[in-house]
């Protein structure tokens, strides 16, 4: 339901409830060391756009899609040189073999990931990380389809080479604790 995803997501930035508005998700600075530092990026529901002011900062050309149009105006304005697009994700495809670096960070889309692979040039590499449905354990109420499965993510992309794995329970920034996986994965 993108429509009504855009006006829920809008209220949540408007009012400022979005969860995470600090800077760029730890996961994504731990593994910089994997990050090409030159050519296209993606960001994936970039929300505030975080993520993207990082790479952005790094050296790369940096387009940002999401469906919350407030917060794509906000990223914006703190970087002005994103490429910034509203879109609904769940129909959205670049050029094949157009980027070097998709990050997709906590939102989980699984129709996207064939998109991935095409739109990765060879050698591209794909930062993910969202929540897991371990989450269930503390959030029962937690809609199970939104949740990665345990080991989803290495077998989804089993034929990439695995630069780093990792699922498990954190605590980001002090939040409250979250089961998450992220994989950090070079294309074929
Ligand atoms: C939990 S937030 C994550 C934002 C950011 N990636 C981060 O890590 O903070 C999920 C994001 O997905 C976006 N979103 C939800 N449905 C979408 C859709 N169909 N197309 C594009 N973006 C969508 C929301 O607007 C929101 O910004």
């Amino acid at each position: 339901m993108p429509a009504v995803d855009a006006l829920r997501w809008n209220a949540r930035y408007r009012e400022g409830r979005h969860e995470y508005a600090g800077g760029p998700r730890p996961y994504l600075t731990e593994n910089a060391h994997h990050l090409p530092t030159r050519g296209w990026a993606l960001d994936v529901a970039m929300g505030r756009g975080a993520a993207a002011g990082f790479l952005i900062d790094r050296g790369l050309n940096v387009i940002g899609a999401d469906i919350a149009s407030v917060a794509v105006r906000a990223a914006k304005e703190d970087w002005p040189t994103l490429n910034a697009v509203v879109a609904d994700l769940t129909c959205f495809e670049l050029r094949a073999s157009s980027l070097d670096l998709i990050v997709n960070f906590y939102y989980l889309e699984r129709s996207l990931w064939p998109a991935f692979r095409r739109m990765l040039k060879p050698g591209g590499v794909l930062v993910l990380e969202t929540l897991t449905q371990a989450m269930c354990l503390s959030q029962p109420d937690t809609d199970p389809a939104f949740l990665l499965a345990p080991g989803e993510l290495p077998t989804a992309f089993a034929d990439w080479e695995i630069l780093d794995y990792r699922e498990g329970w954190n605590t980001p920034h002090g939040r409250s604790r979250r089961a998450t996986a992220g994989i950090v994965a070079r294309r074929p």
